[in-house]
């Protein structure tokens, strides 16, 4: 086998992630522990984390949920969900409990569970004003949520209404505006301090917006940010693959029930645990820039965080292997990413 169709990397982290609750962790959590170190769940449950206490317990509840062998080295990395009301000192605290790594700014409406999230971003200055003195990140949902912005703009938009400002105001603040779906975001991350920094999933580099409506309507391409068109898609690929530390991997694995996704009102998220580090040799290698995976998938994230790069590696083969029509979730099912068809990598 020559050297390309093989790869060996430091063990990757997942820096966004979704893994719902309860019943539904066990039947996703080890598709993300079999890639992944580390990864940053994201609070948006039905019931948001809005404190330590509650972040501790979801941790708890991962925790036990994870097969025995993970239980002791993945590292659900927690985040708080913040809201109108977040407190000073819940920053303080979240900083001084060591398994808070973030808080994330849903804008109020702009995703599943985000109604909790925050309408009114000046409320909270004197919260991100504590966050830049403790060093704690905000990760970005970057999507404007005025019904009359068209869909296909609001990442766009939302960076001329809010985030430049936040930028400007809070230049100590670590910001990762997650899941980039433009050129536009990708231009701001590359022109501001090494302070902004943006994760980048593997749908978005795979997809163009055409997905969503190939042959009939594809609820399970359905995503949010809103898949965009080929040209941003080109610009996505460009940056992840480019070297440039900004960049990190956040998969956005976005489990739904099948009946929440072929729904009259499906659901926004794309599954793709599964494939959670093949999909992105599988585009990395497509641009010819296996050689910069490593950081992309495994130094980038931890830079940015402040925390160590992983020591473990894992060898990636070009070697297709087939993606079931459904795996398990709670007592209904999950429809992955390109479902009953092959992931063109391997993790031996
Ligand atoms: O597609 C998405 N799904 N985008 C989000 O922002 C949230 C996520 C989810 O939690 O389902
Ligand atoms: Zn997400």
């Amino acid at each position: 086998m020559t050297a390309s169709n093989k790869i060996t990397i430091t063990k990757p982290d997942d820096w966004h992630l979704h893994v719902r609750d309860n019943e539904y962790l066990a039947g996703v959590l080890p598709h993300t522990a079999d890639r992944f170190q580390r990864a940053i769940m994201m609070p948006n449950l039905a019931e948001p984390v809005t404190t330590v206490d509650m972040a501790e317990s979801y941790r708890d509840r991962i925790i036990d949920a994870l097969p025995a062998i993970y239980k002791l080295t993945f590292d659900p990395l927690m985040t708080l969900y913040l809201t109108n009301r977040t407190k000073v000192s819940e920053i303080k605290k979240a900083r001084d409990a060591g398994f808070v790594h973030a808080v994330k700014w849903y804008p109020a409406g702009a995703t599943t569970n985000s109604s909790k999230g925050v309408s009114d971003i000046v409320a909270c200055y004197d919260v991100l004003e504590a966050m830049a003195e403790e060093g704690m990140p905000l990760l970005v949902h970057g999507e404007v949520t005025d019904p009359h912005v068209d869909v296909f703009d609001r990442e766009r938009i939302f960076i001329e209404q809010f985030l430049e400002g936040i930028i400007k105001n809070f230049p100590d603040l670590k910001v990762v505006f997650e899941h980039i779906t433009t050129k536009y975001a990708v231009e701001l991350v590359e022109k501001s301090s090494a302070n902004v920094g943006a994760t980048i999933t593997a749908h978005h580099m795979l997809l163009n917006r055409n997905a969503m409506f190939q042959g009939g309507i594809k609820p399970h391409n359905y995503c949010l940010p809103i898949l965009k068109r080929e040209e941003h898609r080109e610009a996505l690929v460009k940056a992840a693959t480019s070297g440039n530390k900004k960049f990190f991997l956040g998969t956005d694995s976005a489990p739904h029930t099948r009946n929440a996704k072929e729904n009259a009102c499906g659901c926004a998220g794309i599954y793709t645990a599964h494939g959670g580090i093949e999909l992105y040799a599988e585009i990395f290698d497509k641009a010819d820039a296996l050689a910069k995976l490593e950081g992309f998938a495994s130094h980038h994230g931890p830079d940015f965080y402040g925390l160590p790069r992983n020591r473990e590696k894992i060898t990636l083969t070009r070697k297709k292997v087939a993606i079931p029509e459904s795996f398990p979730f709670g007592n209904e099912e999950v429809v992955p990413f390109r479902a009953g068809g092959e992931l063109l990598w391997s993790i031996d």
